[in-house]
């Protein structure tokens, strides 16, 4: 394992992105080419995790200035504006990525000339994804404080260094630990319906040679009775002032960790943190029913039927015994731990 693994979204010339639809089959990277190309690759989550959307809607934003045709301000930060609303509103839980256009936006409109604007976009993009590999890496450190060696840890979705720009949150904390030496064992639930669990948090952990079994999401209230648990940790989409929003399935874990007595940590930096906003406010995206009906092209239930598919769902952050950050951890109402 190693700090200089491959970003998950990058400028070379342009912007490029691992396509996490494909894997764990291909490892291929994309060139996006226009804002409307963005825009679907992040709608069907090639690019996806609350951390890697922060990077990829500032990139937006660079790419968005370097194909603008206009001399300079104001008519070129008119069209960036129309560029960020449409990545924006790609998704709407993921709190980073109008965090990251909104960087990317406040650093272009200091600039007066094209070249200058395109300039300061494409700098404050390359500082968000250098800083997010940062700030995973120190949240990482003072996760890993509270695993012990020998360790069995249970995560939901991927949490990992395709989620963020690189390192992990969630996953960036075992990873951190195991560089400390300590044997961590990570129980891997698939994460239905779009799999990040076991396409991508199966797949990052097996690449780097740390131990993982892959369970169905349904399984762990059974394994943490058999005390096969010793901690849950996940990633966050928002964290508002009253709960942890993140993949819809969450929520159950941490009721089920409640109730078994088991630590039930987030481990999210402080970009993920919306304190202007409470649970009630927040739009949770509904994602096409047809991702629980039908895998691969295959129909698992009958045609017409009625689904429901929420993409996240809120945790209330009672049920958290502590937010790992790159300033600590902090366990709610928001008091440093350690
Ligand atoms: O729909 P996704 O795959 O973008 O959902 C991602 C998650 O829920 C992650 O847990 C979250 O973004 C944290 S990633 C460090």
């Amino acid at each position: 394992m190693s700090n200089c693994q491959p970003r998950s979204i990058w400028w070379d010339d342009g912007l490029w992105l691992i396509d996490q639809t494909l894997l764990p089959e291909e490892l291929l990277a994309l060139k996006i080419c226009s804002i409307h190309q963005l825009v679907q690759a992040i709608k069907s989550l090639k690019v996806r995790g609350a951390p890697a959307l922060g990077a990829a809607g500032a990139y937006g934003i660079a790419l968005a200035a370097r194909l603008c045709r206009a001399a300079g301000s104001p008519e070129m930060m008119a069209e960036l504006e129309t560029a960020a609303e449409m990545i924006r509103s790609a998704r709407p839980t993921a709190v980073n990525l109008s965090w990251g256009v909104d960087r990317a936006m406040r650093a272009a409109a200091c600039g007066e000339s094209g070249e200058e604007i395109r300039e300061r976009a494409l700098s404050e993009a390359e500082e968000i994804a250098t800083e997010d590999i940062r700030v995973n890496q120190l949240l990482g450190k003072f996760g890993a404080r509270l695993l012990r060696d020998g360790d069995n840890v249970l995560t939901h979705c991927n949490a990992g260094r395709l989620a963020c720009v690189g390192w992990g949150t969630a996953l960036g904390v075992v990873r951190s630990a195991v560089a400390e030496g300590k044997k961590i064992h990570v129980y891997a639930c698939e994460t239905r319906p779009l799999h990040q669990g076991s396409r991508l948090t199966a797949w990052e952990l097996t690449e780097d040679g740390i131990p993982v079994t892959l369970i169905c999401d349904s399984m762990s209230g059974s394994l943490m009775r058999k005390g096969k648990i010793d901690k849950v940790i996940v990633g966050a989409d928002r964290i508002t002032r009253d709960a942890v929003f993140n993949k819809i399935g969450t929520y159950s874990h941490a009721v089920l960790a409640r109730h078994h007595n088991i630590p039930f940590y987030v481990a999210a930096p402080l970009s993920t943190f919306d304190p202007r906003h409470e649970e009630s406010e927040i739009v949770v995206e509904e994602r096409d029913p047809e991702e629980i009906c039908s895998l691969n092209g295959k129909r698992l239930a009958p045609e017409g039927i009625e689904a429901y598919n929420p993409a996240f769902d809120a945790t209330p952050l009672e049920l958290v015994s502590g937010i790992i950050t790159e300033k600590g951890v902090f366990k709610p109402p928001l008091m440093p731990l350690i």
